[in-house]
């Protein structure tokens, strides 16, 4: 049992494996997918995502126990454990379009599972799927006609991007759900917590049922989006009321029963994943008749979109009404700090509708502008494209800040200041710079959630 595969080759199935094989040096671990050019590029000097510490893992174990291959047949043959790591996107077509999975991918994995399998295997669910997934794809992979017996596990990934490595080297908890009612859904059970078991301590491997599993995944980001929506909705009373939603988070958070982490207001979230989650688990509680809890959650994506909107409406009527024509520099277009993954990122909605109000745009991200560019392609406008964040502020009447890249912290913000159209304003939707600095150098500062600093 130490031949391990993974169909799926993207910011999970990538960076997991790498880890497993770097902690588990007695299996081989073959990552493919039908991608050619990201295998390629995983087999090269440079890989196709990036991730803090990721390199260094993949280029001690590339080619000793960690193969990037094209060749699905050989990978599923050749071994005893197959991770599913394919993406699962939200339909956007037919019966559920906007909210439901799509599980065609999963769906054409399993076939691929059957059409190439010469003997029994575990199969493990990495990708996240709605509850009870694993019920559809046991009886796709049951359907082979040469009696083959596949054991379905579920063992969804929590990693965050930019901190993938370090989550995955020292996770909080792994789940793993699997059907212990039989011998042999006991020992798959054993088997994938065998693999684990080999750098994270056995009490924080945790075993549940299928559906539990399944279902913990999509509730953990709906928890943590939730978060992020409930401060991001009392941002917006703290700006009528003069409270500080830092100052509220604090104090709020140092209940431990709170808990201060991932209280911090910005622009909303983004990721590939919060929203489509989140739209995901609403209908499944449609699906089985429960339109209340749908609504229910279905309300923190509109917080999101509410957040980006009123974020817009805030520079416009700070900036007389109108932008149009007005040159506005983009401090960040990642959803997060350390990646160049702009997948729903905020920064998206904000330019559009900066867009439509015709003012130009002076793009700078460290690592994104390569997908800014692809995100912003089919909109009509003026943008500017800046590897330096200097030249992007150069004659703009306005800086927005929209991802929280500590790098922005340390700019020469009077040197910045010169180089403006006067008056000349900052609209820091990360509250990343210390307005009072700000302010002192001659900007009008408008943090979010807390008051605005203005010099008229
Ligand atoms: P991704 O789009 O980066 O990668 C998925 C890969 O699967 C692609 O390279 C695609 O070519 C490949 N693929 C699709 N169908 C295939 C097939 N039939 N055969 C072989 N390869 C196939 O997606 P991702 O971000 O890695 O996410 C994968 C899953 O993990 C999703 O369900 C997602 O919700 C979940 N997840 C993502 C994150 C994250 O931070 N991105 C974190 C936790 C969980
Ligand atoms: C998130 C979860 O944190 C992971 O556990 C999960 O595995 C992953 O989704 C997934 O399923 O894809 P990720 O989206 O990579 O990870 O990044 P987060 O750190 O969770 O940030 C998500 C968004 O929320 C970002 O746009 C971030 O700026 C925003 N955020 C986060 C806030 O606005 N405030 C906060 O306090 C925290």
């Amino acid at each position: 049992m130490n031949r391990i595969a993974c169909i799926g080759a993207g910011y999970v199935g990538g960076p997991t494996m790498a880890v497993i094989a770097d902690r588990c040096p007695q299996y081989t671990v073959t990552v493919v997918d039908v991608n050619a050019d990201r295998i390629a590029a995983w087999n090269s000097d440079r890989l196709p995502i990036y991730e803090p510490g990721l390199e260094e893992v993949v280029f001690r174990r590339r080619n000793r126990n960690l193969f990037y291959s094209t060749d699905i047949p050989a990978a599923v043959r050749d071994a005893d454990v197959i991770f599913v790591s394919v993406n699962t996107p939200t339909k956007t077509f037919g019966a559920g379009a906007g909210q439901a999975a799509d599980l065609q991918y999963i769906e054409k994995t399993a076939r691929s599972i059957i059409e190439y399998a010469d003997s029994d295997k575990i199969i493990v669910e990495k990708s996240t799927l709605p509850v009870r997934t694993a019920q559809a794809m046991s009886r796709i992979l049951h359907s082979n006609t040469r009696g083959l017996k596949f054991q379905i596990i579920s063992n969804p990934e929590f990693l965050a991007e930019g901190t993938a490595i370090a989550d995955l080297q020292n996770p909080d908890r792994v789940l793993i759900g699997g059907m212990d009612d039989t011998p042999a859904g006991q020992a798959a059970i054993e088997t994938v917590i065998a693999i684990y078991a080999n750098w994270v301590p056995r009490d924080r491997i945790i075993t549940t049922n299928l559906w539990s599993s399944e279902l913990t995944k999509l509730v953990s980001n709906a928890l943590l989006a939730q978060r992020v929506s409930s401060v991001n909705s009392i941002s917006a009373l703290c700006e009528k009321t003069e409270a500080d939603i830092d100052e509220v988070t604090r104090a709020a958070g140092r209940d431990s029963r709170i808990g201060a982490k991932f209280l911090k207001a910005g622009i909303g979230f983004g990721g590939s994943c919060f929203k489509k989650d989140i739209l995901n688990l609403a209908y499944l509680c449609g699906y089985y008749g429960l339109p209340e809890v749908a609504e229910y959650w279905t309300q923190v994506v509109r917080i999101n979109d509410y957040q980006a909107r009123r974020f817009v409406g805030n520079m416009l009527s700070a900036m007389f009404n109108t932008v149009a024509g007005k040159r506005i520099a983009i401090f960040g277009f990642a959803f997060k700090a350390d990646t160049g993954d702009t997948r729903e990122s905020p920064a998206i909605a904000v330019c559009r509708q900066l867009l439509e109000e015709r003012a130009e745009l002076a793009i700078h991200d460290p690592r994104a502008l390569g997908n800014a560019r692809l995100d912003l392609e089919s909109e009509t406008g003026v943008i500017d494209y800046c590897e330096d964040p200097y030249a992007a502020a150069a004659s703009a009447h306005a800086i927005a800040v929209l991802t929280d890249w500590m790098s922005f912290r340390e700019l020469d913000y009077r040197r910045i200041f010169e180089s403006m159209q006067k008056p000349a304003f900052i609209f820091d939707g990360r509250n990343l710079l210390d307005s009072a600095e700000m302010y002192e150098i001659g900007f009008n500062v408008y943090p979010i959630g807390r008051k605005a600093l203005t010099h008229f």
